[in-house]
């Protein structure tokens, strides 16, 4: 059994890619500061995985703490998920989003290359690709016009990532570039649940859905789109997950670094969106339109080609579970 170290595995992404781990034979070891998750999702991941789970509540940048756990367990890989990843409070605090993204990566880096592991899995984003270019996004599409703080990081470390590979042949990196991920395990147990605010369109539409909300906030609604509102490519988290492991089993592929875009290959507008969401819970989101959101592409979804024919990856997972699943 194959231990992996996976930074930020309390988080969204991070805890639905500890199930999949599991389910594939693999030891995770949490590493989490819990900044912007909660402890009480372990116990929830060992109730899911009838596991015990293996965690650090540390910082990233902690570099004595990350050398005693490196030293205390050997590790295949490392999937590193830990960071900041709110558009707009990046924008309000871009320091600290700068610094706890780019310097928790780097610190990272060197706890790897001194306990010489070398298989490296990156969480990144569809943020990095310039929004004015055709589509589909593909992995050779063009980078680095990010917007916002969040998405300068995001890029950044990409940016690092390729000049580990190139300085010492062991490196095997693979970049993952979420497009947006929805949906939470079947099991209803773990969801997103940041202690900042979640701003992404779903969970805003739960909260409507809840009562929470008395509507939802539709940005823009003449964008040149078949109804004027933003398109995005929508895959389950869980879809995503399962990118990792493909990743996993196929390093023998990967030399140096190898990018991976991990979305349906579809888009759908915010109404569409609203209009699925009715249907599969037969529960009515009110709207209002309001200014465009700044930052917003028009339109962003991805060719996931290259992980179809090289991991032999694919979504299993509809959009409509996805909303059954929030
Ligand atoms: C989607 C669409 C909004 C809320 C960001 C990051 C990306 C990833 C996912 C981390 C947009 C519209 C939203 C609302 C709305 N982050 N919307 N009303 O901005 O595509 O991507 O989150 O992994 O890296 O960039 O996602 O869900 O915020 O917005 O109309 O209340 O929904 O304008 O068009 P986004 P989103």
């Amino acid at each position: 059994m194959k231990n992996i170290i996976i930074t930020g595995g309390a988080g969204y992404i991070g805890s639905h890619c500890v199930i999949s781990l599991v389910n594939n034979g693999y030891i995770p070891i949490i590493l989490d500061n819990f900044s912007n998750s909660h402890l009480a999702v372990i116990k929830k991941l060992e109730k899911i995985t009838k596991k015990k789970i293996i965690f650090y509540k540390v910082d990233l940048r902690d570099k004595s703490k990350m050398k005693s756990i490196f030293n205390k367990h050997s590790c295949y890989s490392v999937i590193h998920c830990a960071g900041l990843k709110s558009v707009p409070e990046s924008i309000k605090m871009p320091i600290s989003y700068l610094d706890n993204n780019i310097q928790s990566t780097l610190s990272l880096l060197k706890c790897m290359e001194e306990k010489k592991i070398f298989k490296l899995i990156f969480s990144s984003s569809a943020t990095v690709y310039n929004s004015k270019q055709s589509l589909p996004f593909k992995e050779n599409s063009n980078i680095g016009k990010t917007v916002n703080p969040y998405g300068n990081s995001k890029y950044i470390i990409e940016r690092i990532l390729n000049d580990v590979a190139q300085s010492d042949r062991r490196w095997k990196i693979g970049i993952a570039r979420y497009f947006n991920p929805i949906g939470n395990h079947h099991s209803g147990l773990i969801r997103e649940s940041p202690k900042s605010i979640s701003t992404n369109l779903l969970p805003y539409i739960v909260k409507v859905a809840k009562k929470k909300l008395p509507y939802l906030k539709v940005y823009g609604k003449n964008y040149n789109t078949r109804d004027g509102t933003c398109i995005r490519d929508y895959i389950h988290v869980m879809d995503i997950a399962n990118g990792h492991i493909a990743i996993l089993k196929n390093y023998m592929r990967i030399h140096g670094i190898e990018i991976y875009n991990f979305g349906s290959g579809k888009g759908f507008t915010v109404l569409e969106i609203i209009r699925l969401f009715e249907k599969e819970t037969g529960i009515h989101i009110p709207i209002k339109f309001a200014n465009r959101r700044k930052g917003d592409a028009p339109v962003s979804f991805c060719s996931p080609s290259k992980a179809l024919r090289q991991l032999s990856w694919r979504p299993i997972y509809s959009l409509e579970q996805a909303m059954i699943d929030i």
